[in-house]
């Protein structure tokens, strides 16, 4: 048979290297877009992601958080301290603080706990991955007037 140059792509071992090089950096970098949890609190939730989130909501924080995020006391909606000491969790609906940090600081706090090692807030990464963790996000989101839901997602924007 006579020598022809027809495969000599598919025989040059540096081409294949390359093209799963190409591919893997794709790969990943499609992986990352779609998984990462910021990019997912960035995008609008579907009605049933909300729908999970408040169910998840009810069962892991509003014990503290109270019913629909009124907070611990409505009354005091930023939180505050307990007359017995420690404090009292603050609204999530739009009343309170919550809407001032970027997503990235909200989903901290829940999966890490707070930053206040005195404080009832604890992590949460050991019961809620973090897609529910997302969801329950979109969920006490989903109640703060639009407004304020503007403002954060501004706020959001200012991080990157
Ligand atoms: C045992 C009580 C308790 C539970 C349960 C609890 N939290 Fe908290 N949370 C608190 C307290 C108290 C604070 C305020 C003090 C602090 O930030 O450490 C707080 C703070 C927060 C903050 C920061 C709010 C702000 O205005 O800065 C977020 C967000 C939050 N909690 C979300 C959640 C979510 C979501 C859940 C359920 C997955 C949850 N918490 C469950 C007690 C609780």
């Amino acid at each position: 048979m006579p020598k022809t140059n027809k495969n000599i792509g598919s025989k040059n071992p540096r081409i294949w290297i390359a093209g799963i090089f190409v591919i893997t950096l794709f790969g990943g970098y499609l992986y990352q877009q779609g998984s990462s949890p910021l990019n997912a609190l960035a995008n609008s939730p579907s009605p049933a992601e909300i729908e999970q989130g408040k169910k998840l909501f009810a069962q892991n924080c509003s014990s503290c958080h109270g019913v629909q995020g009124v907070g611990q006391n409505p009354e005091s909606p930023n939180g505050g301290m307990l007359d017995e000491g420690g404090y009292l969790a603050p609204a999530l609906n739009g009343t309170g603080h919550a809407w001032h940090h970027p997503n990235s600081v909200l989903f901290k706090t829940i999966k890490h706990g707070s930053i206040a090692s005195d404080s009832s807030m604890r992590a949460f990464s050991n019961r809620l991955s973090d897609k529910e963790i997302v969801m329950i996000i979109h969920y006490f989101k989903s109640l703060w007037p639009d407004p304020i839901r503007e403002k954060h997602s501004n706020l959001n924007k200012e991080e990157v």
